[in-house]
């Protein structure tokens, strides 16, 4: 049971009296219950005498956030607000989004992750281990909450958390991360949310030897026992919640691709680090052939790095300029990809079977300058194909080099370049040298945040492809559709309403991606256009006449209910 129910009218009903109250993180309101709400609720004399206001509350939290020496304090800190009155945490970071995002999401949540089991405060999710299959059933039971009450499950098993690799049970810090985001961006109801931690054990050798380790203390179980898990988590969780929107974040590549296709046609399901990735990287694109006024279809691509990164940012791609009206076969000759031997072409031993689709017939560079392999180097393919737009998902720091970036901005205007790997250290280029090497004529999103770059006495943003500005949309687009599937459409959707944002603000700067400080307007635009899609191609299950009004009703926003007594 979780003592609390939201009513009709928006206020909240609970059974719940005194100290049990203040200790729900979803009603507890602190200093700012009334004296009313204080005599109702059992709470008189269990708080000093005054009355504050949420503004007074946040003005105070942000004092005692702004004296924590270091960003994992600050996260220890938020977490813990987060813990302990959702309200007030979400007025404080949403007011400072733009400092605070990094703390609560991808930086520093890498660090606190790491630092899991020694930071351990109190657990919010759904805790669930591979050696207990049989109490998946139990765990979603003692969550307590009713079928018609959850939206969205985000789960980890923690093997590829961010860049850090594998971080066991600590990773369910990353679904609570991941959650945060969806609220602060796109108002989904912190409520109706569930974070799981998949725990199949951990390959970390420290964690194992470690004594405080939180987590099962036994290498990774993989294979179909893996599977078998995972269909277990898959089967209760769908039919206990079903209209959740299933996401899965930071599993390992050699599973984040099976369990997608496993799914993504049976239940609404979605993977931030193959979908959202290649829906931020189609939105830079987007806006790209947008301002060069060259369709995407017409566009020449060579990617550096094909990894999953990188091939996923390729199909994304191609999907959208087959909806433009190629053939799939006709969008893949659109790109050259490039990996360790070169460019992919079909004769090289060393293809992987995602980056087949993209392999160049030998004898398309018979005519080339051939490389050990057989096949032809970086610069050699700019030569040739005179790209229009470079990507780089190779984490080789500096690979976008003056020699390289100068042959491309001799053949087309302006040159688009995304060099997307991350941290900041790999990235294949840094902005300042790409516009310096263009005279000012590149266009840029990176990865990694960078500062705006001042050039010819204009000032440049840098666009991040922070998939921050897709997901939450997503998740509320298919929420309040209540839509059966996640969509290839649903994902293209995602990425056009952020190029028409894009356009729309027409601010007259070149940048590729929004802003952080825009990041709830976009939400609200990625959502318009995934439920527009989701209705369009017939997965909706609700269709409101007004989308707009629609979507506007059931974001959550953080300000503090009437609460009742029951
Ligand atoms: P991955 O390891 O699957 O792919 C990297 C690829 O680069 C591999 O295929 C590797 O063989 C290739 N590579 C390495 N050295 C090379 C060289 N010298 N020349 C040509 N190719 C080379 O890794 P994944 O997951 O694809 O990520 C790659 C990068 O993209 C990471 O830095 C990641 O952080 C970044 N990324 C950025 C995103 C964003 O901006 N939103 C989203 C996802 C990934």
């Amino acid at each position: 049971m979780r003592h609390f129910r939201v009513l009709p009218d928006g206020s909240v009903g609970t059974s719940l009296r005194g100290y049990q109250l203040m200790k729900s993180p979803f009603l507890n309101k602190s200093l700012a219950f009334t004296h009313s709400e204080r005599e109702t609720l059992g709470l008189t004399g269990l708080l000093p005498r005054a009355v504050m206001t949420l503004d007074q509350q946040v003005e105070l939290t942000y004092k005692q956030f702004e004296q924590q020496p270091n960003a994992l304090l600050k996260n220890i800190y938020l977490t813990a607000l987060h813990d302990r009155n959702q309200v007030l945490f979400y007025s404080l970071l949403t007011r400072y989004i733009e400092e605070m995002l990094p703390i609560v999401y991808t930086p520093t949540v890498g660090t606190a992750i790491q630092h899991y089991s020694q930071e351990f405060r109190r657990s919010l999710g759904i805790y669930l281990s591979i050696d207990q299959p049989e109490d998946i059933e139990r765990a979603f039971d003692h969550f307590g909450a009713d079928s018609d009450e959850i939206d969205l499950i985000v789960a980890t098993d923690g093997e590829r958390i961010l860049g850090i690799g594998d971080w066991g049970v600590g990773g369910i810090d990353i679904a609570n991360g991941k959650l945060v985001v969806y609220t602060a961006a796109a108002g989904i109801d912190p409520r109706r949310v569930i974070p799981v931690v998949i725990d199949v054990g951990t390959d970390r050798d420290s964690l194992l030897n470690d004594p405080l380790y939180l987590g099962i203390k036994h290498k990774r179980v993989r294979g179909e026992a893996y599977y078998a898990f995972i269909d277990r988590y898959v089967e209760v969780a769908t039919r206990k919640f079903p209209h959740a929107l299933i996401h899965w974040e930071d599993f390992a590549q050699s599973h984040a691709r099976p369990i997608l296709e496993r799914y993504k046609n049976k239940i609404c399901t979605f993977n931030d680090d193959i979908q959202g990735t290649g829906a931020i990287s189609l939105a830079a694109v987007l806006t790209a052939a947008r301002l060069t006024k060259m369709p995407l279809s017409e566009q020449r691509i060579v990617i550096f790095g094909s990894g999953s990164a990188g091939i996923g940012i390729a199909e994304q791609i191609r999907d959208a300029m087959v909806r433009e009206g190629l053939t799939p076969k006709q969008a893949q000759k659109r790109f050259w990809c490039i990996d360790r031997p070169g460019l992919l072409i079909d004769t090289l031993d060393e293809l992987r079977d995602f980056q087949r689709p993209y392999a160049r017939a030998h004898e398309e560079i018979d005519h080339w300058t051939h490389n050990k392999q057989g096949s032809a180097d970086f610069l050699e393919v700019v030569k040739q194909v005179k790209p229009t737009l470079l990507i780089g998902a190779s984490t080789v720091a500096g690979a976008f080099n003056e020699v390289i970036v100068k042959e491309m901005a001799k053949h087309v205007k302006h040159p688009v370049i995304l060099p997307l790997s991350n941290p900041t250290s790999a990235s294949e280029a840094v902005p300042e040298d790409l516009l310096r090497w263009t005279e000012g004529r590149a266009l840029i999103a990176t990865g990694s945040p960078f500062d705006p770059v001042s050039m010819n006495g204009q000032k440049v943003i840098i666009g991040q492809a922070n998939n921050a500005f897709v997901f939450p949309g997503i998740g509320l687009g298919t929420i309040v559709t209540r839509a059966l599937r996640v969509t290839d459409g649903m994902l293209v959707a995602s990425a056009e309403a952020i190029a028409e944002f894009m356009d729309q603000k027409k601010t007259g700067s070149p940048s590729l991606l929004p802003e952080v400080k825009a990041i709830t307007n976009v939400s609200k635009a990625v959502a318009l256009k995934v439920a527009e899609k989701a209705i369009e191609e017939g997965v909706a299950r609700i269709m409101p006449d007004d989308l707009e009004k629609a979507v506007s009703k059931i974001m959550w926003t953080p300000s503090y209910p009437n609460i009742r007594p029951v």
